[in-house]
């Protein structure tokens, strides 16, 4: 999309945007709400538009020469099926953030509806320290050692092969070790601050 008559923006924040197209940075049309240009988006108006973006709660969780630890995450996402990896961003100002390194192992335990409230639990919004954190919920091992969730919609039991640090968080690139589907039907989704139950699985 060119730019506007008037806009003051008008040529400053072009770039190739698809087919060459030239599009604006954070153009999403004239309308309230609306970003427009670099120095705009601040870290307050990202965190708002990725609220929008819903995504799967999971406990990630690690076990090792470093201890036991979890911690809820929604930023898990799909890298390549060859080899089978995935990765966690996880936040860096956490103690827990040495321990996941240390162990070089952790596993991805997708919640279902049912597990919601282990969601704060991990997350740091209900007081509790880490034995009162997993004494909530009963834990199996797959292959690294790293607690399996009983009754998670599904667990990714994974080796941490690799780790990029970008601004306050590591990404860790995981090699899938292990596999466990659950039997859960109902899935949980973080959108919007809130959480919503989705039916759906057979
Ligand atoms: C729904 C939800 C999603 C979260 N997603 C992430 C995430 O993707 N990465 C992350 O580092 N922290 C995430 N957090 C925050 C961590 O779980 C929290 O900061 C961490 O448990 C530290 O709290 P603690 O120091 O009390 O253990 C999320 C929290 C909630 C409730």
């Amino acid at each position: 999309m060119g730019a506007l008559p008037g806009d003051p923006q008008a040529g400053a924040n072009l770039c190739a945007g698809v087919r060459g197209m030239p599009y604006r940075w954070g153009h999403i049309g004239e309308r309230p709400g609306a970003w427009r240009g670099p120095g705009m988006v601040t870290q307050q108006s990202y965190r708002d538009a990725m609220a929008r973006l819903g995504a799967a709660v999971s406990v990630i969780t690690t076990d090792g020469p470093a201890g036991r630890g979890g911690f809820t995450a929604s930023a898990v996402c799909s890298v390549t099926d060859d080899p089978p990896t995935l990765l966690v961003c996880m936040n860096r100002g956490t103690d827990l953030n040495a321990m996941f390194k240390a162990n070089g192992v952790l596993c991805v335990n997708v919640l279902s509806a049912a597990q919601q409230r282990l969601s704060p639990l991990f997350g740091g919004l209900v007081p509790a320290d880490m034995e009162t954190r997993f004494s909530a919920a009963a834990w199996h091992a797959l292959a690294t050692g790293a607690p399996a969730l009983d009754g998670a919609v599904v667990s990714f039991d994974c080796r941490i092969a690799q780790i990029t640090e970008v601004g306050t968080h590591s990404v860790f690139f995981c090699e899938i070790a292990a596999l466990q589907s659950g039997a859960a039907h109902e899935g949980l989704i973080y959108f919007g601050r809130a959480y919503h139950r989705i039916a759906g699985m057979g």
